[in-house]
């Protein structure tokens, strides 16, 4: 066998993604799984969205667009930052994507050489560490506590910076903790990213997913010397259930973004046609959908963590995505059926095979200690996996 590339070699296939794949495994075997484990709005996509990619097939819009995506969609967008984020970007400056993901994947590939150091605050979302290394650069984790609500503080970051540091990437709201970035916390990093030079990529897929009194503040919003080295990413998945359309973007300096569009150019090329001519719908028309779901899933989070404290647990509200990172550390040491709980690995597997509930282990966002449950789920299979959760952690001795 020819052996692969060191680099893919040395990336770990994502965890996220294969729980989930685990329990749609076992669910088609007819088990009654409840997933927690997916990171994805369960509503469908809202009509309006759908009648318009009709509208484009119907049209014949199905052909190759352009690598950075179709004016109108980029003009689209462009809107959206201005009336969202009070932000003024050219439409030269902004790049349609393939997801987020891929605008967070370009991204990288455009700002760092092999070696570069890129800071990452963690827990975090589970495919920054394997782009970076894709990037062939260093993934620098600056660690996050839950006593301090995963509040960055700025002073701590000064101390992991060398000569090879080159970006940082954030994420607000997060994933996987929720928690919304303060404002000072965001003034404070904006200015240690211009006093050291250094890139920022603002991961703001959870926009719209915030709960009073969070607000969502766009990282280059802070002021002109840090919107110059930031490379804004948003999608549209999250916001309007939209996942498996494949729709992200990037705003950016010029240069940048013609880099990201060279990478795509030769890769991918543009996003799928259809998707991008729906998600002009998406960002234009009534953004109610938008704002029904985000209700939903605070009352969600509400009865979820209601739920849990009465389990035992102790759960903070957090006020942005649909996540609860959940402090497991107490059941570690003890035993489920004669079977020991070591790490959040073994609970996640434990729960999944005897609870039927699908979470993921807080070590695939590099924190051990927790587990993620997403309750982007309808209420009756949230009650469902809290019912199972409490009877589960009755039975741990
Ligand atoms: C923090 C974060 N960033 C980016 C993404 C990627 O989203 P997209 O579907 O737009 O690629 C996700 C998806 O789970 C996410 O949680």
């Amino acid at each position: 066998m020819i052996p692969i590339s060191e680099t893919v070699e040395k990336i770990k296939p994502s965890a996220t993604l294969s729980l989930s794949a685990k329990a749609i495994k076992m669910k088609a075997e007819g088990k009654d799984v409840v997933s927690l484990a997916a990171g994805e709005p369960d509503f469908p996509t809202p009509e309006n969205i759908k009648d318009a990619a009709f509208d484009a097939i119907r049209a014949d819009k199905t052909k190759y667009t352009t690598a950075a995506g179709i004016l109108p969609l980029r003009e689209a967008i462009k809107d959206k930052l201005k009336r969202d984020n009070g932000l003024d970007y050219s439409e030269d400056e902004i790049v349609v994507t393939v997801g987020a993901k891929q605008a967070l994947f370009n991204a990288l590939m455009v700002t760092v050489n092999p070696g570069d150091e890129v800071m990452i605050l963690a827990p975090c979302w589970v495919s920054y560490i394997a782009q970076v290394k894709f990037a062939r650069a260093v993934p620098v984790i600056f660690p996050l506590q839950e006593e301090r609500d995963y509040q960055p503080n700025v002073d701590d970051l000064e101390k992991l910076i060398t000569s090879r540091t080159r970006c940082i990437v954030l994420n607000t709201p997060n994933n996987p903790t929720g928690v919304v970035y303060a404002k000072d916390t965001l003034e404070g990093i904006a200015e240690f990213a211009v006093k050291h030079n250094l890139f920022v990529i603002s991961d703001e897929v959870y926009e719209k997913i915030i709960y009073p009194p969070a607000r969502h503040i766009s990282f280059p919003f802070l002021g002109e010397g840090v919107k110059e080295r930031t490379i804004l990413v948003n999608g549209l998945s999250k916001a309007y259930s939209m996942t498996g359309w494949r729709i992200g973007y990037a705003a950016g300096p010029k240069e940048v973004i013609d880099a990201m569009i060279k990478i795509q150019g030769h890769s991918t090329s543009n996003a799928t046609s259809i998707s991008q001519y729906a998600a002009i719908e998406a960002l234009r028309g009534p953004q109610d959908s938008v704002e029904e779901m985000r209700r939903e899933f605070q009352k969600r989070r509400d009865y979820v963590v209601k739920r849990l404290n009465a389990i035992g647990f102790s759960v903070k509200r957090p006020l942005g995505a649909f996540y609860i990172f959940l402090n497991v550390k107490h059941l570690f040491g003890k035993r489920y059926d004669g079977k020991e709980i070591k790490d959040s690995t073994d609970l996640c597997e434990l729960m999944l095979e005897r609870a039927l509930v699908a979470a993921v282990p807080g070590s695939a966002f590099g924190r051990e200690g927790y587990i993620r449950l997403s309750y982007a789920a309808s209420n009756e299979m949230l009650k469902k996996a809290m019912d199972r959760i409490e009877c589960f952690v009755k039975n741990i001795r």
